[in-house]
């Protein structure tokens, strides 16, 4: 039994992930940006796609506001939607690094548990966790889509950080901060994630 189906069985096919990594030059990983709203994930995922497309590697982004306009169509901001929401991404992204891809995904995905659950889904090495550690107040103060106002008064109920919890990562691959009260340009914090990748084979 898996999940609520009996009797499927996993098939196999002689071209699997590595023939395709060799056929791309570039290993297959998952890159999981995680912060509050308005922190200016979609900005870095953006960026971080076009600097390695630049490099020559085949990238793909999956942004919560996107997928939630086809796949997660049918989920909320319920606690158990948003759950459900990281897990569908977090096996969506699985398939693309299998594929051969490195994948972007960012969402707030407010929740460890699931996004240590999508960590378990990939070997250790191909889940690199990125904390955009940009503070509630600087992300409340660019209010791009003018949504903190409605959540403050009252007319968005559940908003992450103001009434719905964000569990910070406790022990991620990469943290973005600030710098004496600025932050990175999106290029820079790209960068940093380039080394690492670099860096780390
Ligand atoms: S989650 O928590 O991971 O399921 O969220 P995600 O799929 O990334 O979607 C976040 C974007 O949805 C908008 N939005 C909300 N965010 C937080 N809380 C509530 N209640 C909410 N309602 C709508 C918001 O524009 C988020 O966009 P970003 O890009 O993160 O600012």
């Amino acid at each position: 039994t898996v999940g609520n189906s009996t009797n499927i069985l996993w098939h196999e096919c002689p071209v699997g992930k590595l023939e395709r990594q060799k056929l791309l030059s570039q290993k297959g990983c998952v890159i999981w940006i995680t912060g509050l709203s308005g922190s200016g994930k979609s900005t870095l995922a953006c960026a971080l796609s076009r600097e390695l497309h630049y490099r020559g590697h085949l990238t793909y982004i999956l942004d919560g506001d996107n997928v939630r306009h086809g796949l997660n169509r049918d989920l909320s901001f319920n606690g158990e939607d948003r759950a459900e929401n990281i897990r569908r991404v977090g096996e969506v992204a699985k398939l693309f690094a299998d594929a051969g891809l490195i994948c972007i995904a960012s969402l707030i995905s407010p929740y460890r548990k699931e996004r240590d659950a999508c960590r378990a889904m990939l070997s250790d090495s191909s889940f690199i966790e990125v904390f955009l550690n940009i503070p509630l107040e600087v992300c409340e103060a660019r209010d791009p889509k003018g949504l903190y106002k409605l959540a403050r008064a009252g007319k968005i109920k559940g908003f992450t950080g103001v009434d719905d919890p964000y569990e910070s990562p406790l022990d991620c691959e990469i943290v973005i901060k600030q710098i004496d009260g600025k932050c990175p340009t999106p290029k820079a914090m790209a960068e940093q994630i380039i080394s690492f990748l670099d860096n780390n084979g």
